[in-house]
C-alpha cells in the first residue's frame, strides 16, 4: 500500500497538464470510475485492517484533493468556470453586463434633432473653443457692447481672444460663411458662461440653435416653427413671445412657456439682423432669415418636472438609470 501511494503521489506531481485533452487523461488516470488508480486504492481500503484504514483513508483523500487541485489550477489559468472541480458547468449563470441608458439631456437633444430633421433642417456641429469674431463681433456685438457683460466667459488667451463660446449662435456665422442660402440648420452643443452654479444656472449648459435663411422668410415662419417644436414636445402648451433685444436679431423676442402657474423663459429668437448677413457676405436685400437659441437644461426641467439642473451633472447612477428612451 505504502509503495503504491508513493508511486501515485509521484505520478500526480509529475503529470503536466497542457491541454484539455491532457486534463481528461489526467482525471481518468487517477479518478476514472473503473480504472482510476485512486479509485482502485479506495476499493482496496476495504481489505485493510480497521486500525490502519483510517490513516490510509486520510492519505488517499489527500491525494484525491491534490488531483482536484491540479485540475482547478488548470481551469483557473484557462478561465473556464469550474463548478464541480472536474468539468465545465453550463448551468452557471453568465456574468451579467450592465446596460447603459441615455443621459436625459441626450434624450431631449435627440428628440429635438428628430423633430427638425422632419422639417428639412440639416444638423451641424461647431467648435466649443471660439475666437472673438465668431462668438461676438460677427454677431454684431462690438468689443465695448454692454451685452458682452451678460455673456462673460472663460478666456483661453487674450490678444487675439480665444474663448469658450457663450452661445451656439457662433455656429450661424461659421455655417453662413461657408454656404450660400437657402438653408435650414440646427446645431446643439455645450456653451459656457461665467456664472455661479445654482438650481437654474451653471457655468456650462446646452443650447439648440436653429436658423433658416431664404427669400421672404418672415417672423410668422419663426412663430410657426417654434409652435411646431413646443407642440411636438408638450402637446398644446401655452407659450408667449415677449419683445426682447439681441444685437444679432431684429426684431427679437423671448419665448416663455406657462408651467405650474408661472411663465418660464426657454429661448431667445428673432429675425437675423441684416448687418449679420452682411458680415458673412449674404445679400440682405435678397435674403432674410430667423434664428432661435434654446436652453436644453431648462427645457428638460419642464419635461421631466424637476427643480434643479445640478442633478444632470452629478453622475448619480440612481438618477440616470431612470431614463429610458427610443431616441
Ligand atoms: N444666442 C442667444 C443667447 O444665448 C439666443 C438667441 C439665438 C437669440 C438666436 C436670438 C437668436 O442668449
Amino acid at each position: 500500500m505504502d509503495k503504491k501511494i508513493d508511486q501515485i503521489k509521484e505520478e500526480i506531481k509529475c503529470f503536466h497538464i497542457k491541454t484539455y485533452n491532457d486534463l481528461e487523461i489526467f482525471r481518468i488516470k487517477f479518478l476514472g470510475k473503473k480504472k482510476g488508480s485512486l479509485t482502485i486504492l479506495f476499493k482496496e481500503l476495504k481489505k485493510i485492517p480497521i486500525q490502519k484504514r483510517k490513516t490510509y483513508g486520510k492519505i488517499i483523500n489527500e491525494l484525491k484533493k491534490e488531483v482536484k487541485n491540479k485540475i482547478n489550477i488548470f481551469y483557473s489559468k484557462n478561465e473556464i468556470p469550474n463548478n464541480k472541480g472536474l468539468q465545465f458547468d453550463p448551468t452557471i449563470p453568465g456574468k451579467s453586463i450592465e446596460t447603459g441608458s441615455r443621459h436625459p439631456l441626450s434624450i431631449i437633444k435627440n428628440r429635438i434633432i428628430d423633430l427638425f430633421m422632419k422639417i428639412g433642417f440639416t444638423y451641424v456641429d461647431g467648435p466649443e473653443i471660439e475666437d472673438d469674431w465668431h462668438n461676438f463681433t460677427a454677431l454684431n456685438i462690438p468689443i465695448f457692447h454692454p451685452s458682452r457683460d451678460m455673456q462673460d466667459t472663460f478666456f483661453l488667451c487674450k490678444n487675439p481672444d480665444v474663448l469658450l463660446r457663450t452661445h451656439t449662435s457662433s455656429v450661424q456665422i461659421r455655417y453662413m460663411k461657408k454656404h450660400s442660402p437657402p438653408f435650414r440648420v440646427l446645431s446643439i452643443g455645450k456653451v459656457y458662461r461665467n456664472e455661479t452654479i445654482s438650481s437654474r444656472s451653471n457655468f456650462m449648459f446646452h443650447q439648440a440653435e436653429g436658423f433658416y435663411i431664404d427669400r421672404k422668410v418672415s417672423f410668422s415662419d419663426l412663430k410657426q416653427t417654434i409652435h411646431y417644436l413646443i407642440n411636438s414636445l408638450f402637446g398644446d402648451a401655452k407659450i408667449r413671445f415677449r419683445p426682447s433685444y439681441f444685437p444679432f436679431t431684429e426684431p427679437s423676442a423671448e419665448v416663455d412657456i406657462y408651467c405650474d402657474s408661472e411663465w418660464l423663459e426657454i429661448m431667445g429668437c428673432g429675425m437675423i439682423d441684416p448687418q449679420v448677413l452682411k458680415n458673412v457676405n449674404i445679400d440682405s436685400e435678397i435674403y432674410s432669415g430667423f434664428a432661435f437659441g434654446l436652453g436644453i437644461e431648462r427645457l428638460s426641467l419642464i419635461i421631466y418636472r424637476m427643480k434643479d439642473i445640478r442633478i444632470y451633472f452629478d453622475n448619480d447612477i440612481r438618477f440616470l438609470k431612470q431614463f429610458k428612451s427610443e431616441f
